[in-house]
């Protein structure tokens, strides 16, 4: 936090909500006086601060505990997007990525819990409502609706979307703020310091340009002076320094947790959890004049999130539901929140802090961030409509490597897409089919395990499967798109070498030989289709349907289906459709008439020479 300054401060003496010896104990180690939750199913305790926070990295009995836990649910999450505008296609980036995870996870057979949803309070919702002529509660029913809609169109299989304006959210985070504050860690002061209403963050006068801009949205901050509540954040510099060191893994890419321990190292500060002058918010426990400031807010998203319908409204039930998150996924400028201020929440609270936060880049428009604030966007639903959700999805996981920042061009895009989706693997499957159509009537006469016999493409195939496999795991997901792709195009190769379409003319053993060889192809192609289906599920879908399964098949495809040997001899294959249509590029064809228009030109010019050079 922040430039300003805490001009005095003095306990605020609120009085606890629950007593915390009704639902918690005290927990031994780094965390020793905090209270943790404990989970009201048998057996099951929270992966709690004790066990979490203070696990040697090593491999011990705490470390099983939390395995075990863990195996029960994949719970992982996008930000909750701010409702100030529709959203763009930064915004639709992280879930594009957080369902591509989450749809792995679910092959590998995980019971995974995907949570987005939408923040929806704070100075800058209101505004934003204010401008559109509308009411808060109208303003974020419409934003909030928008979301949803865009998400169905990029094909998002998200479990949960919570909204902070929800009953049950705001029941949590009051929850919450009182665990706090009997925790001795909520305190009151006034503020003042440069505030950045599009961030809803206090600045350090250090960050800011020129005129005191906001670096990321290249607005004046404005100079506030506030009686506020405080969160002790300054507490935790220790915990939070030594859990860092022990785990290097819970801030991922590693560069990002350098950037993290740097700002740890220089000192934390305490900040500011309440607003005086903010009504559109969450009203802080005994002191309606004041809300909470809409980070503490949106960040009990995460929890909130995980209760059931009609299940009682309360900390210990969300808990029990999955908590701790396994991934918060989230752009780098929200690392702060997440990896500093998120995790002593939690631990004041007693809560288990997310096994990783995963900061991505930004996708960029001439080098500068694309966002609401900037009016620089991509209009996310332009793409879906123009080129298809398989085509925006690819595009963006396999052409910006997840971590970095990214730009976009349209030629780019269009290049991409027609190469890897409609070329590689669209036309191998199409001419594959039509060869058997042709040869065999549509009908495999083989098992694919009998035709790879003996054939080393088989083993280059399992091992590219293999690296797929490890870079989802890794969550490098351009690089798991490069391996399934080097599959297509190992096969367009081994196609070309092997010429099917003559072997089929020779006759006898050469035909019998062709016939193995599709085989070959179109179980490769099913094990692409399998593979990639985290990342374009609907084109991995028609895959399956060309290939002659049905929807359900597809739809209970595990990642044990990329193994050799699926597809079987008398399996008949769908009649042959290009499962991914080619996209025109507009610029490429003014160009190629361009060149036939000069063409022409050339020729009148040549024979108008001509003539004179004959007359
Ligand atoms: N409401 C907060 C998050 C609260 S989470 C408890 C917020 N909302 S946001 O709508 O402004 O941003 C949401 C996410 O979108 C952030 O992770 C941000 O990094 C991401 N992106 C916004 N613009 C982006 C790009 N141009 N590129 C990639 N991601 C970007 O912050």
């Amino acid at each position: 936090m922040a430039a300003g300054r805490a001009l005095f401060s003095s306990q605020n003496g609120l009085a606890a909500v629950a007593p915390l010896s009704s639902i918690g104990y005290r927990a031994r180690g780094l965390a020793s006086s905090l209270p943790l939750l404990r989970r009201r199913c048998p057996s099951a305790f929270v992966s709690s601060s004790a066990c979490c926070w203070s696990r040697p990295h090593s491999e011990g009995a705490g470390e099983r505990v939390m395995k075990s836990e863990k195996e029960e649910a994949f719970v992982l999450t996008t930000p909750l997007y701010y409702v100030n505008a529709p959203p763009h296609m930064g915004s639709a980036y992280t879930t594009i990525a957080a369902d591509a995870i989450a749809r792995f996870q679910r092959l590998l057979g995980k019971r995974v819990v995907f949570i987005t949803g939408t923040d929806e309070h704070g100075e800058k919702i209101a505004a934003a409502a204010e401008a559109s002529g509308r009411n808060p509660r109208e303003h974020c029913d419409t934003i909030s609706q928008s979301y949803k809609i865009l998400w169905r169109e990029l094909h998002i299989a998200y479990d949960k979307f919570i909204r902070t304006t929800d009953s049950k959210h705001e029941a949590i985070v009051k929850e919450f703020y009182s665990r706090v504050l009997n925790n001795g860690d909520i305190y009151r002061a006034d503020y003042e310091g440069l505030y950045c209403v599009n961030c809803e963050e206090y600045k350090d006068e250090k960050e800011l340009l020129e005129n005191n801009c906001c670096p990321m949205h290249l607005k004046p901050c404005v100079l506030r002076k506030e009686d506020n509540y405080f969160f002790a954040l300054s507490k935790y510099q220790k915990t939070l320094e030594d859990y860092l060191t022990s785990n290097p893994d819970f801030v991922k890419p590693s560069f990002r947790l350098n950037e993290v321990q740097g700002w740890i190292k220089n000192g934390l500060r305490d900040f500011s959890i309440s607003r005086s002058s903010v009504e559109w918010g969450i009203p802080v426990p005994n002191d309606d004049k004041q809300t909470i400031y809409v980070w503490f807010d949106a960040l009990l998203g995460y929890v909130s999130a995980l209760l059931e319908e009609g299940e009682q409204t309360n900390l210990e039930q969300a808990v029990c539901s999955g908590w701790p998150a396994s991934l918060h996924l989230i752009g780098k400028d929200i690392l702060r929140f997440h990896a500093v201020y998120w995790p002593a929440m939690l631990l004041s609270a007693g809560l288990s802090v997310p096994n990783m936060v995963f900061g991505h880049g930004f996708l960029t428009k001439d080098g500068m961030k694309m966002g609401k604030s900037l009016g620089n966007t991509l209009e996310p639903k332009d793409l879906v409509q123009r080129f298809g959700a398989d085509a925006v999805r690819y595009f963006f996981l396999r052409e910006v490597e997840f971590g970095n920042d990214g730009d976009y061009s349209e030629d780019r895009f269009i290049n991409t897409v027609n190469a890897h989706l409609a070329n590689t693997i669209g036309n191998l499957l199409n001419r594959t089919l039509g060869l058997l159509k042709k040869n065999c009537q549509s009908m495999l006469a083989f098992d694919s395990s009998i035709a790879a016999e003996g054939n080393l493409f088989k083993d280059s195939v399992d091992q590219l499967v293999e690296k797929a496999k490890y870079h989802y795991e890794n969550l490098s997901l351009s690089s798991a798109c490069e391996s399934i792709l080097d599959i297509a195009n190992a096969g367009n190769l081994y196609m070309d070498e092997r010429a099917p379409w003559s072997l089929f003319k020779q006759g006898g053993a050469s035909s019998e030989m062709a016939a193995k060889d599709l085989v070959i192809i179109l179980e490769i192609m099913r094990i692409i289709a399998t593979a990639l289906s985290p990342i374009t599920p609907s084109l991995c879908s028609r895959i399956y349907s060309q290939l002659g399964f049905s929807k359900e098949q597809f739809e209970a495809v595990t990642w044990d289906d990329t193994k050799w040997g699926g597809l079987k001899a008398g399996q008949i294959m769908a009649e042959p459709k290009p499962v991914f249509a080619r996209i025109e590029n507009i610029k490429e064809v003014d160009v190629k008439n361009e060149v036939v228009r000069n063409k022409n030109k050339d020729k009148k010019k040549a024979s108008r020479q001509q003539g004179l050079v004959e007359a």
